[in-house]
């Protein structure tokens, strides 16, 4: 059957950054959900700034889910962002049910984004061959989710004695 849209990628450069763009779907799906999960249930003395910062990452992760998703559709590869994808699928280290201390919501966040980022970092290098401008769009994710760990990081972070 004809594929309805058209690649100007041959197959193999096709399959491997489709794939790269599928997964980084449903890890970025997963990655708001869980800001947003977190958004609503911090509690603790830095509520406020932690409640901000989430929607912050809440941002990030849904602009570059759009830009992801379209990427494939470019390349003639059908995105899957379902619930039920995401569940099986995601590489996000997940978050816990209920509230949640705002100490606890930050170690949770820098988790689940040095997960995304390590699964980005490995699709950054399958991609290197098969198409530049996946790569290039998956490395300025990284840049910003590693901007983003970084910063979550420092807000507990102390000066070594
Ligand atoms: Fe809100």
């Amino acid at each position: 059957m004809a594929e309805p849209i058209t690649s100007t990628l041959d197959e193999e450069q096709q399959r491997i950054a489709g794939d790269a763009l599928r997964g980084t779907v449903v890890d970025l799906i997963d990655l708001s959900l869980i800001a947003k999960q977190a958004h609503w249930n911090v509690i603790g003395p830095n509520f406020r700034s932690v409640h901000l910062a989430l929607d912050e990452l809440v941002t990030a992760a849904r602009e570059f889910t759009d830009s992801v998703a379209e990427r494939a559709t470019a390349i003639g590869v059908s995105p899957d962002g379902r619930a039920s994808t995401v569940a099986q699928q995601s590489s996000a280290a997940g978050f816990g049910d209920g509230w949640q201390a705002d100490s606890a919501v930050i170690e949770a966040i820098v988790k689940n984004l040095a997960a995304v980022i390590a699964r980005l970092r490995s699709r950054i290098d399958a991609t290197e061959k098969a198409d530049l401008v996946t790569q290039d769009m998956l490395i300025e994710i990284a840049a910003r989710l590693e901007q983003l760990h970084w910063m979550w990081q420092a807000q507990v972070a102390t000066v070594p004695k």
